[in-house]
């Protein structure tokens, strides 16, 4: 893998983790819409390389209720050091123009790339395509991206490419030999590892907890794994379960490299039924920085942490990326 050093850690399974990224590099990532908004990426990579001012009282809501305007205030020491390591790159494999535009964009702002394609279907239907899969090894190698993340999803359905309306891995048994085949095949072609991410949960089918799930699939595939600590958020929630469970001590957690979150959005229903959806243009709330304090320190090998924010202006963006720097240390405490 050019640019990245194997690391090998032995974790009590038959084979070592896949490489885990530049050696000694980690911190934030942030995301934006790489196709439509690399005018902003450039405007926060910019603002972000000089020192941070004092911050002022910041709007940090609570998990945010249809109707509800939460505040609260928070001050922290201002930064002096850049406070993104990485960014995050949502293309398309076909889509060689932008992967080298986003490769120089990183090159020029210091900063390390992330590749998270937006047509690798580990969990779907349709077959998978060798084809598509050399063209997503030769954009991660443009981009020098240590790994490529993927949501545990159906990305696409008989062609149609699902990017507003993932169909989420059944939480069930049979959902892990589907996944690892896949995954196994996906990495052998593209030549560098998968790191599989939970998926939001518009709907549950299975009553499996999916970090168990997802760490199966991992040891048995060698892939690395993604936290998304809002869509765990709101999984747990939906299912009327605590947001940390007692399985969770059993998670593959040598294997977490990334961690997500964003904003979140909670709509009732009759009967007192929750669903809890992302929503990127909108703060961390409480609960989630709450989960992720709780999680994250777990995970030896976390590399990124990434403040999801695809839809907010340069203003936005650049606030959240601090604040997320602002309370970031003790999450690599494990490291
Ligand atoms: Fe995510």
């Amino acid at each position: 893998m050019g640019g990245t050093d194997h690391m090998p850690t032995a974790i009590g399974t038959s084979s070592p983790i896949p490489g885990l990224g530049p050696p000694g590099v980690h911190g934030i990532c942030f995301s934006c819409d790489s196709i439509k908004d690399m005018d902003i990426a450039e405007e926060v990579a910019t603002r972000l390389a000089a020192p941070a001012p004092a911050p002022a009282p910041a709007t940090a809501p609570a998990t945010v209720e249809a109707t509800a305007t939460a505040t609260s205030t928070a001050t922290a020491p201002a930064t002096t050091t850049a406070a993104a390591t990485w960014y995050s790159v949502g293309i398309l494999a076909t889509d060689q123009e932008l992967a080298l535009r986003c490769a120089e964009f990183c090159r020029r702002h210091g900063l390390h790339a992330l590749f998270h394609p937006l047509d690798l279907d580990v969990c779907g239907t349709d077959p998978l395509d060798d084809r598509l899969l050399r063209l997503l090894g030769r954009r991660a190698d443009e981009l020098d991206s240590p790994w490529l993340n993927i949501d545990l999803a159906m990305w696409v359905r008989e062609g149609e490419t699902l990017l507003e309306s993932l169909v989420p891995m059944p939480l069930v048994d049979e959902a892990v030999d589907w996944a690892v085949d896949r995954v196994k095949h996906a990495q052998d072609v593209i030549g560098r590892p998968l790191t599989i991410e939970n998926a939001p949960y518009p709907l549950v089918v299975g009553d499996q907890d999916i970090l168990t799930l997802m760490t199966r699939i991992a040891e048995r595939a060698d892939c690395l794994m993604t936290i998304d600590v809002g869509h765990l958020y709101g999984l747990r929630v939906q299912r009327g379960l605590p947001p940390v469970l007692p399985s969770d001590d059993d998670i593959a957690w040598d294997r977490v490299v990334e961690a997500h979150m964003s904003g979140t959005f909670v709509r009732r229903f009759e009967g007192g039924v929750r669903l809890v959806d992302d929503k990127h243009d909108w703060p961390v709330g409480d609960e989630v920085w709450d989960l992720a304090d709780q999680l994250l320190p777990r995970a030896p090998q976390l590399r990124s942490v990434m403040a999801e924010a695809e839809g907010m202006n340069a203003d936005e963006l650049t606030e959240s990326v601090r604040r997320f720097a602002r309370r970031a240390d003790h999450w690599w405490g494990a490291s």
